[in-house]
C-alpha cells in the first residue's frame, strides 16, 4: 500500500499547480497540455487556433482546461491571457512559452526579406519576452514561479531567434531568481507535428528518417513534454537559467570528427 501511495505521489507531479501554455491547440504544446493536466496541473491553452484550443479543452475536460485566444506577438493579449487564469484558477504557477512558427526554409539570406525575418522573431522571441514580463508580474508578488519557453537545437546550431530564447532566459533566470522564480527553456531535436510537415516533409511515418545520434529510436512529442514536466514540477526546483536539449546528444556531435561508426 505504501508503495502504492508513494507512487501516485509521484504520478501527480503537478498536483494544484496552475499553468498558462501558449501554443497549445496543436502540437507539442497540445501533447503538453495534456501530459500537465495528466498530471494534476489546471491549464489555460492560449492560441490563436480558437476551434483547436476549444476541441481540445473540451477532451481534457472542463475542470482541468480552458482556451482563451491570444496572439503572443501582442501585448495587450498575454496580458490578459495572465490575467484571465489567475481570475479563473486563483494564480498562476507555470508560463510555458510554447508558441512558435518556423522559418522559410531552406532560404538563403539574401532572398530572405526584412518582414519574413521580423515575424519569426516577433513570433518566437519578442511572445517569449512578453509571456516572461507578464508571468512575473504576478509571480514576483507570489515569490515564486516556474517559466519555460520553447527554444530549439537551433538555439546552438543555427536560428537567430532562438539563440535569443536562451539569452532572455539567462538574463530573466538571473533577474526574477531573487523572486524565486524560475526560468529555464527547452530545446528539441526535429518532432512530427504540422510544422515540421509543412516545411521539412516529415510526419509521424518518415520523422525516423531524420539523423538521430541515439540508434533505434526518434524525437517523440511525449519526450519533449516530459521535459517540460520536469522544469515545471518542484522536481526541478534548484534548476533555473537551464537550456535542456532534449536531442539524443544531436547538438554536441561533430561529425567532421567521426571515430565511431
Ligand atoms: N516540431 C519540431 O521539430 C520542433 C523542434 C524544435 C522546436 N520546436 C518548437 O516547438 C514549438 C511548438 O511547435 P510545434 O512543432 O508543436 O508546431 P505546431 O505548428 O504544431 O504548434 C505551434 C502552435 O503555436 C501556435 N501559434 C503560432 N503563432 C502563434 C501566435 N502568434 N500566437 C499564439 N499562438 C501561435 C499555433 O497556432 C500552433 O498551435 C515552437 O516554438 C517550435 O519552434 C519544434
Amino acid at each position: 500500500m505504501a508503495g502504492i501511495s508513494a507512487f501516485s505521489a509521484v504520478a501527480k507531479r503537478l498536483e494544484g499547480k496552475v499553468a498558462l501554455i501558449t501554443g497549445a491547440a496543436s502540437g507539442i504544446g497540445e501533447y503538453t497540455a495534456k501530459i500537465f493536466t495528466q498530471n494534476g496541473a489546471k491549464v489555460m491553452i492560449a492560441d490563436i487556433q480558437d476551434d483547436s484550443g476549444q476541441e481540445i479543452c473540451k477532451e481534457l475536460g472542463p475542470l482541468v482546461a480552458s482556451y482563451i485566444h491570444c496572439n503572443v506577438t501582442n501585448e495587450a493579449h498575454v496580458k490578459n491571457a495572465v490575467d484571465s487564469t489567475v481570475a479563473q484558477y486563483g494564480k498562476l504557477d507555470i508560463m510555458f512559452n510554447n508558441a512558435g512558427i518556423a522559418a522559410c526554409y531552406p532560404k538563403p539570406i539574401l532572398d530572405n526579406t526584412q518582414s519574413e525575418f521580423e515575424d519569426v522573431i516577433k513570433v518566437n522571441l519578442v511572445g517569449p519576452f512578453l509571456g516572461i514580463k507578464h508571468a512575473a508580474r504576478v509571480m514576483i508578488p507570489a515569490q515564486k514561479g516556474s517559466i519555460i519557453t520553447r527554444a530549439s537545437t537551433c538555439s546552438t546550431i543555427g536560428g537567430a531567434a532562438k539563440h535569443g530564447v536562451v539569452g532572455l532566459t539567462r538574463n530573466t533566470s538571473v533577474e526574477l531568481g531573487k523572486y524565486g522564480i524560475r526560468v529555464n527553456c527547452v530545446s528539441p531535436h526535429a518532432v512530427a507535428t504540422s510544422m515540421t510537415k509543412t516545411i521539412l516533409n516529415l510526419d509521424d511515418d518518415n520523422i525516423a528518417k531524420v539523423y538521430s545520434n541515439l540508434k533505434g529510436t526518434c524525437c517523440k512529442k511525449e519526450d519533449i513534454a516530459n521535459a517540460a514536466l520536469f522544469l515545471a514540477s518542484d522536481e526541478s526546483k534548484y534548476v533555473s537559467g537551464h537550456n535542456l536539449f532534449v536531442d539524443g546528444g544531436f547538438t554536441i556531435m561533430n561529425s567532421g570528427f567521426c571515430m565511431f561508426e
